[in-house]
């Protein structure tokens, strides 16, 4: 079986379905159900533009990154724990005024950042005050830290047991994510809800892998393809039902 790390042969087993799925123009090589129109909203509220020192955690192959960087004019620095993700993303960054550094997030790269980014992947940190602190730390005076959030209580042992990889899945309520900012210095500035957008994207991508399953089998392994599938299952229902909302928001280094 092909592990989700191993990054090029799941990326080359999921571009197909991926770019199929997304709506028209809204596929820029994300690995997770942000629009492309919800990154450029993200950056634009975030302040980002010509020459504003952008951190982007958890960038993976950096999809989102790397439409931000080339959109903006920003400098940007990338970071991920996989190796093979960002020899993806130095790859398709080809000219772009893009860096990119391996490692295990928290700590953050050393320097000071006027935003930090973090898509999709707040869900993956089980001690969010940790990160956030060192998200603080990262930051200028008057920095932003702009993310996307999961939220909802956490996962009862009935969910954690049919979600693979569920030691990556740690929704927050959102008094509690609001406390974990203040706590760390950060003011929310902005904040939308995209749950229903996302429902659509997981609903399009799960559709996509059902049709593609026997061939993603073919090259990751037929139980990372069917755990692929049963993933988006669950994230069609929660999202659907609002056991899991989504959010983007801004928050300003007081
Ligand atoms: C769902 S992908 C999101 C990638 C990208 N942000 C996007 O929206 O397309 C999550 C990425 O986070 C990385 N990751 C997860 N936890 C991490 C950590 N603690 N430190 C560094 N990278 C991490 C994974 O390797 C993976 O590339």
């Amino acid at each position: 079986m092909v592990g989700q790390d191993e990054r090029a042969p799941f990326a080359g087993a999921l571009e197909r379905a991926r770019s199929a799925a997304y709506p028209a123009g809204q596929y820029v090589g994300q690995e997770s159900f942000v629009l492309a129109d919800e990154v450029r909203r993200l950056a634009g509220s975030a302040g980002i533009g010509p020459g504003t020192a952008v951190l982007d955690l958890c960038c993976g192959v950096a999809g989102p990154g790397r439409l931000i960087a080339a959109e903006t004019g920003c400098g940007y620095l990338g970071v991920d724990r996989s190796a093979a993700a960002l020899r993806i993303a130095r790859r398709l960054a080809g000219d772009l005024p893009c860096r990119f550094v391996q490692g295990d997030v928290p700590p953050l790269p050393d320097g000071r950042f006027d935003v930090v980014l973090l898509l999709e992947t707040l869900l993956a940190f089980p001690d969010k005050a940790a990160l956030l602190h060192a998200v603080a730390g990262a930051l200028a005076p008057g920095g932003r830290f702009a993310c996307t959030v999961e939220e909802g209580r956490p996962l009862d042992a009935v969910e954690r047991r049919r979600m693979a990889d569920a030691d990556t899945v740690w929704p927050v309520e959102l008094p509690r994510l609001a406390a974990l900012l203040d706590a760390a210095g950060l003011a929310v500035t902005w904040q939308e809800e995209c749950t229903a957008a996302h429902h659509g994207t997981a609903a399009a991508l799960l559709g996509a892998y059902r049709a593609e399953e026997a061939g993603i089998a073919a090259r990751v392994g037929p139980r990372a393809a069917a755990e692929l599938v049963a993933a988006h299952e669950l994230w069609v229902t929660w999202l659907g039902t609002g056991r899991v909302r989504k959010f983007a928001l801004v928050a300003e280094k007081r």
